[in-house]
């Protein structure tokens, strides 16, 4: 039997790009997800865009008997771990439930991969894990430091997983932290689209932009940066789904375990995304500067150059394609998954 790919959090937002891209470049998956923040008409989607060549277990990744049945069923010989929560003020405010679920579902993930004798595993880390960074591009040998419990859960994890190599050199593992994941697959079919007011900035932007919102609020304008806004490292997310695929070939090439940075290498401020945004989408975004949001640094951005040199890949959509991804993708459904 063909070997296929087991993706936890395939429903979701990064998961589902990262299925087409998979699907399109051969690879069978299998989807394990609790919907518990996606919608089943993902999968409607998905197979519009790519056929029946994926299998979907509606279940939660904490459910060991769940997994087994998959290993069980089907020649799995990698994982992906998208699944988990990644609100940071909801894990403030409910810290018990994302180390439950996200340190929870990792464990389990980690064990029924172990009893199947299948050790290559690819983790969804987090820039938040560099907390607020001493310097920017930020290098992987940058210090660790969580500043709050969602990026508590995804340190958590890191460690576990490098633990895990040290006691068995035969787990295969690839640590990617993602920078500032932005933008839709170009057919609008599928895109992010988070459930009540979106926390971050592009979502917040393209429903302004479709007259959901009334405003976007800028949040501080007096940073240590060119423009006073804050600065990140957006990401279409189909690079980044191509650097999932780059990661398992690495895995099954070299066999050597890897963290590495995906981003861009380049700082985006606010204003310019903003700015960039209204002349794709040929409408003004309407906004207002308010102070900064607790617990935000000023700039945030990756040195790309071990993605380059071990993987082989870098991003190649720049931020007017990410806007107008992401531009298609919203007002072509401007409800989500809904419309
Ligand atoms: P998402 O919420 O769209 O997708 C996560 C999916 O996992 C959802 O479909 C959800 O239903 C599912 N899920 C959650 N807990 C589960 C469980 N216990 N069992 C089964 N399914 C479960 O989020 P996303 O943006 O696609 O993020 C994917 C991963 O990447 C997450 O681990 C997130 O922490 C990480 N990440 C995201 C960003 C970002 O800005 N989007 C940045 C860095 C890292
Ligand atoms: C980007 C910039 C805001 C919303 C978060 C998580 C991080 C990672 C990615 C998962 C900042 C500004 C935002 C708004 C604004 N997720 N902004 N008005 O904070 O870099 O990272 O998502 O791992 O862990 O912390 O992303 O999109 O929220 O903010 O002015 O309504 O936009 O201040 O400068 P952030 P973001």
């Amino acid at each position: 039997m063909t070997p296929c790919i087991l993706i936890t959090g395939g429903a979701g937002y990064i998961g589902s790009h990262t299925a087409v891209t998979l699907m399109e470049a051969g690879h069978r998956v299998v989807i394990i997800d609790n919907l518990c923040n996606s919608s089943p008409r993902v999968l409607d989607r998905l197979r519009r865009l790519c056929g029946n060549s994926f299998e979907f277990v509606q279940a939660d990744v904490r459910d060991g008997a769940a997994l087994d049945a998959i290993f069980t069923q089907h020649p799995v010989n990698s994982v992906i771990h998208f699944a988990g929560l990644k609100a940071v003020g909801e894990s403030m405010a409910q810290p018990l439930r994302y180390f439950d679920n996200n340190v929870g579902s990792t464990i389990s993930l980690l064990q029924a991969m172990d009893r199947a004798d299948v050790r290559r595993i690819v983790f969804s880390s987090s820039a938040t894990v560099y907390g607020d960074p001493q310097q920017v591009p930020i290098p992987e040998t940058a210090p660790l430091k969580a500043t709050n419990p969602y990026g508590r859960t995804k340190l958590i994890c890191e460690d576990m997983l490098r633990d895990l190599q040290c006691a068995d050199p035969r787990w295969q593992v690839a640590i990617l932290r993602y920078f500032n994941p932005v933008g839709a697959h170009p057919s609008g079919l599928i895109g992010e689209a988070p459930s009540g007011v979106p926390n971050n900035l592009m979502p917040y932007i393209t429903q302004v932009a479709v007259g959901q919102r009334d405003y976007l609020s800028i949040f501080g304008n007096d940073y240590p940066t060119p423009d006073g806004t804050g600065v990140r490292d957006y990401i279409h997310v189909m690079d980044l789904a191509r650097g999932h695929l780059a990661a398992l070939d690495h895995l099954a090439n070299e066999q050597q375990s890897i963290t590495v940075n995906l981003g861009t290498g380049y700082g985006v401020s606010v204003k310019q995304l903003v700015d960039t945004f209204s002349r794709v989408a040929g409408r003004p975004i309407a906004h207002r500067h308010v102070a900064r949001r607790s617990g935000d640094v000023a700039a945030c951005y990756a040195d790309t150059s071990l993605a380059r040199t071990i993987l082989g890949w870098q991003a190649e959509h720049d931020i007017a394609r990410m806007c107008e991804d992401a531009w298609r993708w919203q007002s072509i459904n401007p409800t989500g998954y809904a419309s």
